[in-house]
């Protein structure tokens, strides 16, 4: 696959994965595009925990089962979240930006029971109406989909946690700014390098949100303090079928060009 394709055919995989392990080579292949990542004076700032047995996937599991119930109750989060959600798929499209609500968690039975245009209502006043919704977060609404979201990370066939090591620090008023822009490139590495050996990724940030989660989980694998969970991705071999949608703005959106005169 060259890289065009696997730029534009990569997405966020949110499904199950195939039930086997990432072969070594593979592995080697994705973490080789990991490498070779450019940073600022060349500092090479990251470090990548390789999560393959049940312990660590269980623990990581927790987290976001915790993380996502809580975030369940949290008005603003709910609210901040709201506006980037879309419960109508053409709707999703024409707007160019932001996520389906589906994609992201499965609704409650009884909604998948009602008629469309009934979910549809509630489903609009809950999201317009963030607040009432953390109420039914307090009540233990986030906890099928925290349940389900803390599945798939236990099951997943792999997870990398990846660090950033804040001692490994360019000179400059800009560096944690530079450090932070090389630590997206590798992850985007990470993205491409899996995408073109059709292995799915998935972002799981849930358990990283908060600062107490994040030293909880730098201690958990025994991380020294100079280090910064930037990002947890599940990863496993997708069916290509699966590959699921995405949507863009249009470049006339966002690329501005200087009039010449
Ligand atoms: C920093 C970052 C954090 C993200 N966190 C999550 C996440 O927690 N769960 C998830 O399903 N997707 C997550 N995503 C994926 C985005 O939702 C996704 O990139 C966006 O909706 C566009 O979809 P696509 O990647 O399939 O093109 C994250 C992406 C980034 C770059």
């Amino acid at each position: 696959m060259n890289v065009h394709d696997a730029i534009i055919q990569r997405r966020s995989y949110r499904g199950e994965f195939q039930n086997r392990q990432i072969d070594q080579t593979d592995l080697n292949r994705i973490l080789e595009a990991a490498r070779w990542t450019p940073s600022p004076f060349n500092v090479q700032p990251w470090e990548l925990l390789i999560i393959q047995a049940s312990e660590g996937k269980d623990f990581l599991a927790k987290m976001t089962e915790q993380a996502v119930v809580e975030q369940f109750k949290d008005a603003k989060f709910l609210e901040d979240n709201s506006q980037w959600m879309c419960l109508d798929e053409t709707e999703w499209k024409n707007r160019g930006d932001g996520v389906l609500l589906t994609d992201h968690i499965t609704l409650p039975k009884m909604f998948q029971d009602a008629p469309e245009k009934l979910t549809g209502n509630i489903l609009k006043f809950l999201l317009n109406n963030a607040k009432s919704l953390s109420i039914l977060g307090h009540l233990g609404a986030g906890k099928m989909p925290a349940n389900e979201i803390a599945t798939q990370v236990r099951e997943s066939p792999l997870l990398i946690l990846i660090t950033m090591n804040t001692n490994r620090k360019p000179p400059g008023e800009g560096a944690s700014r530079w450090m932070w822009l090389s630590m997206g490139m590798l992850i985007q590495n990470i993205l491409l390098a899996a995408t073109s050996l059709g292995i799915g990724v998935q972002f799981v940030s849930a358990p990283l949100e908060s600062e107490t989660d994040r030293e909880t989980i730098c201690n958990h694998f025994n991380f020294p303090e100079y280090h910064e969970v930037m990002t947890l991705l599940r990863i496993g071999y997708i069916d290509t079928e699966d590959e699921g949608d995405s949507v863009r703005l249009e470049t006339s959106e966002f690329v501005h060009f200087e009039n010449k005169s």
